[in-house]
Parts: C-alpha cells; structure tokens; sequence
C-alpha cells in the first residue's frame, strides 16, 4: 500500500506511478523514496510489462528534489539513510528493464531531475525549469547527477548546469537533449497516448533488448560494444516475436506482438 506514489496498473502492460506530494512539489522525502525503491524492485523484471510513466501530482512541479525540510532537522553524521534512500531508489528506477518514461508535469530540480535522467525519454510541459541546484545549498548532486547529466548532454554542459546550480528553460532543456519533447500542458496526455501507439508497434522483447544493449554499450568500448549488442541481439532471434514480425510484414498487416 503506497501512501505517497499513486500506482495505476493497466491490462495493457502500462504501469502509471504519480509521485502524490503536490502540497510540498512532490519533493522526496524518506517515506517516498523507500516506497518509491520498492516499486522500483517489483517493477524490474516483470516481463508483462511494455511501458513505465512516472509524474507528479499538480502542475507546478514533477518534483523539487529532496525534502529540504525532513533534512533541516538531521544532523551531518545522521544524513548517510537520507542521501542512501533517494540515490538507492533513483538506482533502483533506471534498473527497470522495460521503457522508463518521465512524464514531466512541472518543473524538477536535484533529486527531483535525478529521478528523471534515470528514466529512457523524458517530456516536459512547457514553461516548466530544471536544474541541479544542489551547490548552492551547499551539498551537490548526490542520486547519480553527475554521473548521468553529463553522459546525456556532455561535459561542458553538464558542467554548466551542475557547477553554477544554474536553472535552465523547457526550451533550453529540449535544445540541449535533455528532454525528448517540450509540449502544452493540456497536450501532454495527448503526447503520452501518442507513444503509447507507437510502442503498441514495437515487440517488447525487442525494446528490452536493444535498452540493455544501448545502456550497457555506453560503458564500454566500441568492440566490447559490439559484442554486447550482439549478444542482446540473440535474445530477440529465437522469439515468437521475431516470426510474428516477419509475417506481419510478408503479410501487409500490422504485428500482434506476445512478448515471447
Ligand atoms: N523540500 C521540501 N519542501 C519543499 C521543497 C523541497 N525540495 N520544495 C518546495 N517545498 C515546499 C515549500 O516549502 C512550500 O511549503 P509551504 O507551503 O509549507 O510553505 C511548498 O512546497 C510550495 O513551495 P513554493 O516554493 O511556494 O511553490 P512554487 O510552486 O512557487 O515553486 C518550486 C515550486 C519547485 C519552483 C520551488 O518550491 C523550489 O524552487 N523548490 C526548491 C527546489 C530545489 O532547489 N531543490 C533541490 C533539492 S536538492
């Protein structure tokens, strides 16, 4: 029983979790992230699964990060639980194997954008803010910022944001690769069902193994990457789904993916 993540488990293999905080931004308290740690682990394998969302309660923010107020109260030497919680779970989140979507309905800084980079793609409503302001409440990022942001946008940008605290426009965040989309408020419902569609036509043993192989090459080499590629792609060459692709193509007519 969740009392600060909604979860919405849907027939079709799409799981929506809304981060349930809208009076304190949905920022990330111990409780949320413990909950939000858990669901992270059930969510991992489960092979039915096509497609994870992830946002926030109301529209100010998808999340304003840690919770400033729960850690004003814990002495230095008592933080190492608090900072464990959020980076654990956010960890927890990017190991999800099916697609990871952070629907952003506002805008999301520290761990709050932290939480978003350790999602696949990211859509962010327009007029929305991001940053990693942590220095400039004399911590840093500590939940896989560093780590992540510069691996998306590159180092001197990364750098940029991370360094100065700096917050950056929807429309920066959408220039620089942050984000996959940047688009109105009353279209983000639209832009969701509109991937869901295109998802719909994509075997999802398929996307699994080609998340696995595009993470996992990233860290390597390009000849170990290689042969992490091919490996993945073995996964996907002895499944129904494999056949089922085939024939809907000799056949003209759209593929009923299984998942097998
Ligand atoms: N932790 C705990 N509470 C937070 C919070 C956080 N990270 N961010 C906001 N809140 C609380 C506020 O204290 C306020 O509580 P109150 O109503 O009891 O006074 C409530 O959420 C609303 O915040 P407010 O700033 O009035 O809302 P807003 O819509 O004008 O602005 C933000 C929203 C997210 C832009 C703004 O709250 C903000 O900048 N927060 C800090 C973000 C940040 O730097 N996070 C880094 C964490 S490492």
């Amino acid at each position: 029983m969740s009392e600060f993540l909604q979860v919405d488990r849907r027939d079709d293999g799409v799981v929506w979790v809304t981060l349930n905080r809208p009076e304190a931004r949905n920022a990330l308290s111990m409780a949320l992230n413990l909950e939000l740690y858990d669901l992270g682990a059930e969510l991992e394998g489960d092979s039915d699964l096509r497609l994870v969302v992830i946002t926030g309660a109301g529209d100010k923010a998808f999340s304003a990060g840690a919770d400033l107020k729960e850690r004003k109260g814990v002495s230095a030497s008592e933080t190492g639980p608090y900072v464990n919680a959020i980076g654990n779970a956010i960890n927890q989140w990017s190991k999800i194997r099916a697609l990871t979507v952070a629907l952003m309905n506002g805008s999301a800084f520290g761990g709050g954008l932290e939480l978003a980079l350790a999602c696949d793609l990211r859509i962010l409503v327009e007029g929305a803010e991001l940053g990693l302001t942590e220095v400039r409440l004399g911590i840093m990022p500590g939940a896989g910022g560093t780590v992540r942001l510069p691996r998306l946008i590159g180092e001197a940008r990364a750098k940029e944001m991370i360094l100065l605290g700096r917050r950056i426009s929807a429309q920066r965040a959408y220039e620089i690769g942050l984000v996959n989309a940047v688009v109105p408020r009353e279209r983000l419902a639209a832009e969701m069902e509109s991937l869901l569609a295109e998802l719909a036509g994509c075997a999802p043993l398929s996307v699994r193994a080609a998340k696995t192989s595009v993470e996992r090459a990233l860290e390597v080499g390009v000849e170990e990457g290689l042969t992490i590629e091919g490996q993945c792609y073995e996964t996907t060459l002895y499944s129904d789904d494999r056949n089922e692709g085939l024939a809907a193509f000799a056949e003209g007519r759209k593929p009923q993916y299984s998942g097998r």
